[in-house]
C-alpha cells in the first residue's frame, strides 16, 4: 500500500533550513511567548515538559519565552524565567536537554525590558528603570535613567554572558529581543530615543546599542553558534509604531546589525501577509532577506482561526493566504514560519499540520493561557 501524498502544506514545511552551523530539521518556529510560570525566575519541570511536548510534537525551532539578562534592571517579574544565577541556569540546562531528547532544537529568547519597567518592582525592585532617554513611550517626563556609558556596558556584558552561558549549557543559538517596545527598541525607535551623542538620531545610530550587543556575543561565542535577532515595526504599547517608513530607512537598521554578526532576522509583524511598503507584495520578513541576505523568519496570526483551518484544508477564500505563506516559502522570500498562539492552544499542532490532520486542528481561545498545558 502506498503512503498518501502529503500535502502542499506539509511538503513545503518538513524541508529542513539553515541558520548558520545550526540546522533546524523542518520549517515550523514556536514563537517566543512568555508564560509567567517560573517562580523565583527558574523554569522548572513543568516548563521543560511545555517546550519538550512541542518539540517531540515537530516544533524544529523553539523560541523560548523572553527571559531576562542578568542586569538589575532587566526585567519586572519574578515569575518570568532569568537566563543567569545557578539554579535558573540548571533549570534551563534540563529544558535543552529534554527538547533536544524529543528532536527539536531550542534557542533562549535574550530579554531586557528596559523603560518598560517601573522602579519597585521584582525580581530587583530597588533598580531603576533605565532606557536610552529615561522617558517612557507616550510619555516626555522622565520615570526612569538615562542610561550611562556604564549602563550600556553593563547591558552590553550582561546579553554576552547570558549568551555564552546559552552555549555552555546546551542550547542551540540565541534570539535577542530587539522588537516590540523593550530596551533594544527603545533604542533603534525615535519615539523612545532622543539622545544626542553616538546612540541617538539617524537610523544608523540609533542601531549603534544594538549592533554592539550583536557584536559583543557574536565575539563571546563559537563563530558557527547562531545569533537570531528578533525585531518589529509595531510596540506593544503602539501597534501603528514604525521605525521605518522606507526600504531604504529599513536597510540602514538592517544593515549594521548584519554585519555584525546576525545569522537570522525574526520579523515579527500581527499578521504575515501584510505588504510591508507601497510598490511591492513583500512583507516584512521578505523585506528584511531582500536587503540583508540573512535567513528570515516570518510571523503573525498563523493558524488562528477557524478560517486558515479551513483554508488548510482547501475550503474557503482563506486559501489564499496559505497559498500566499507556501508560495513565499518556495521563492525563499523567508525560510522559516514562527507560530505563536494556535502551538499554545495545541501542543500537537505542528504534528496535525506535518501529517496534514487538518480537520483536527482547533481555533485559538484565550483559556489556554491559564496553564502551561
Ligand atoms: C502570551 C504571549 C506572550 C508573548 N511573549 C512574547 C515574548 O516574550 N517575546 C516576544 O518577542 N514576543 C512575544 N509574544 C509575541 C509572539 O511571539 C508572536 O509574535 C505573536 O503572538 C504573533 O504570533 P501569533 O499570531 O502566531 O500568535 C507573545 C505573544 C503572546 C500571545
Amino acid at each position: 500500500m502506498t503512503a498518501p501524498a502529503p500535502s502542499r502544506a506539509a511538503e513545503i514545511l518538513s524541508r529542513p533550513a539553515h541558520i548558520n552551523g545550526l540546522t533546524v530539521p523542518n520549517r515550523i518556529v514556536m514563537a517566543p511567548m512568555t508564560r509567567n510560570f517560573s517562580p523565583g525566575g527558574v523554569p522548572g519541570a513543568d516548563v521543560a515538559s511545555y517546550y519538550s511536548r512541542r518539540a517531540a510534537a515537530g516544533v524544529g525551532l523553539i523560541v523560548t519565552e523572553g527571559t531576562y539578562v542578568g542586569h538589575e534592571s532587566a526585567g519586572s517579574s519574578d515569575s518570568v524565567p532569568r537566563f543567569h544565577g545557578e539554579e535558573q541556569l540548571a533549570g534551563w540546562a534540563k529544558v535543552a536537554e529534554q527538547v533536544h531528547a524529543a528532536g527539536g532544537t531550542i534557542v533562549p529568547q535574550l530579554w531586557h525590558i528596559g523603560m518598560v519597567r517601573e522602579q519597585g518592582e521584582p525580581p530587583y525592585a530597588d533598580a531603576p528603570a533605565v532606557g536610552p532617554s529615561g522617558i517612557r513611550l507616550g510619555t516626555d517626563e522622565p520615570t526612569g535613567r538615562a542610561m550611562t556609558q556604564r549602563d550600556l556596558d553593563d547591558v552590553i556584558g550582561a546579553f554576552a554572558e547570558a549568551a555564552a552561558a546559552a552555549e555552555r549549557i546546551g542550547f542551540d543559538g540565541v534570539e535577542l529581543h530587539g522588537a516590540h517596545g523593550y530596551l533594544l527598541d527603545q533604542f533603534l525607535w525615535s519615539g523612545t530615543n532622543r539622545r544626542t551623542d553616538a546612540y541617538g538620531g539617524d537610523p544608523v545610530a540609533r542601531t549603534k546599542f544594538a549592533a554592539e550587543i550583536v557584536a559583543a556575543v557574536r565575539e563571546t561565542v563559537s563563530a558557527e553558534f547562531p545569533i537570531i535577532f528578533r525585531y518589529s515595526q509595531w510596540k506593544q504599547e503602539a501597534y501603528r509604531a514604525r521605525l521605518a517608513e522606507t526600504p531604504e530607512e529599513l536597510e540602514a537598521i538592517l544593515a549594521p546589525l548584519a554585519a555584525a554578526g546576525v545569522d537570522a532576522f525574526h520579523a515579527s509583524t500581527r499578521r504575515y501577509w501584510l505588504p510591508e511598503f507601497d510598490g511591492s507584495d513583500l512583507n516584512l520578513a521578505g523585506w528584511t532577506k531582500k536587503l540583508t541576505g540573512r535567513t528570515t523568519i516570518t510571523v503573525g496570526s498563523v493558524g488562528l482561526d477557524g478560517d486558515f483551518i479551513r483554508g488548510f484544508m482547501g475550503e474557503g477564500s482563506p486559501v489564499k493566504a496559505i497559498d500566499d505563506l507556501l508560495d513565499a516559502l518556495e521563492r525563499e522570500e523567508y525560510d522559516l514560519v514562527a507560530v505563536g498562539r494556535a502551538l499554545l492552544q495545541d501542543p500537537q499542532w505542528a504534528a496535525k499540520v506535518l501529517a496534514g490532520r487538518f480537520d483536527e486542528l482547533a481555533p485559538y481561545d484565550a483559556s489556554a493561557l491559564k496553564s502551561l498545558s
